[in-house]
């Protein structure tokens, strides 16, 4: 069985985070979407609610698993038996990050690969960043973040 790991902080989770998850669900026999917990970065949203819009996001396919981790990715990779890391990547401007990234996981961990999937052109200029910014100035979300997603979010910020 081929096991993929898809990690990120999805904070929160977005329109091109959920194309990642569909197209990287359809290369593997199962997809761990893997959710940063002790991210150096102060997330706006708890694990917990991270958690919640990741596997809402995607009840709509059936090989996809959402879990927390914390420490190091080759660790959890282990820990689920999975060999795969899938990244999507936006424009040339991710690459740089993302291939340090990878260089590093694959030192530690000599026997996984890293597979970078190109976002929708569509959602190439979305990130959780821009809409952080837009939620923390009262704006609409709507064509960044799945429908369902928005809910969750609306509830949340409403208590
Ligand atoms: O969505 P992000 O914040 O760009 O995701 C970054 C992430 C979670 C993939 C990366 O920070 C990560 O893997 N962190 C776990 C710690 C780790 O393994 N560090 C060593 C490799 S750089």
């Amino acid at each position: 069985m081929r096991i993929g790991v898809y990690p990120g902080s999805f904070d929160p989770m977005t329109l091109g985070h959920l194309d990642i998850c569909e197209r990287g669900s359809a290369i593997v026999d199962k997809l761990v979407i893997g959710v940063l917990e002790n991210s150096s970065k102060k997330p706006m949203f708890t694990v917990e609610e991270r958690l919640q819009m990741l596997k809402e996001g995607t009840k709509h396919l059936p090989n996809v698993e959402v879990r927390p981790f914390s420490g190091l990715l080759v660790d959890f990779l282990r820990e689920q038996k999975a060999t795969i890391v899938v990244r999507g990547l936006r424009a040339v401007t991710d690459f740089e990050y993302e291939l340090q990234l990878a260089q590093a996981n694959r030192n530690l961990y000599p026997d996984m690969e890293t597979v970078f999937l190109c976002t929708n052109a569509q959602y190439s200029f979305i990130s959780s960043t821009v809409v952080k910014d837009i939620l923390h100035h009262g704006g609409d979300v709507g064509h960044f973040v799945p429908e369902n997603v928005i809910k969750i979010i609306k509830q949340i910020r409403r208590n």
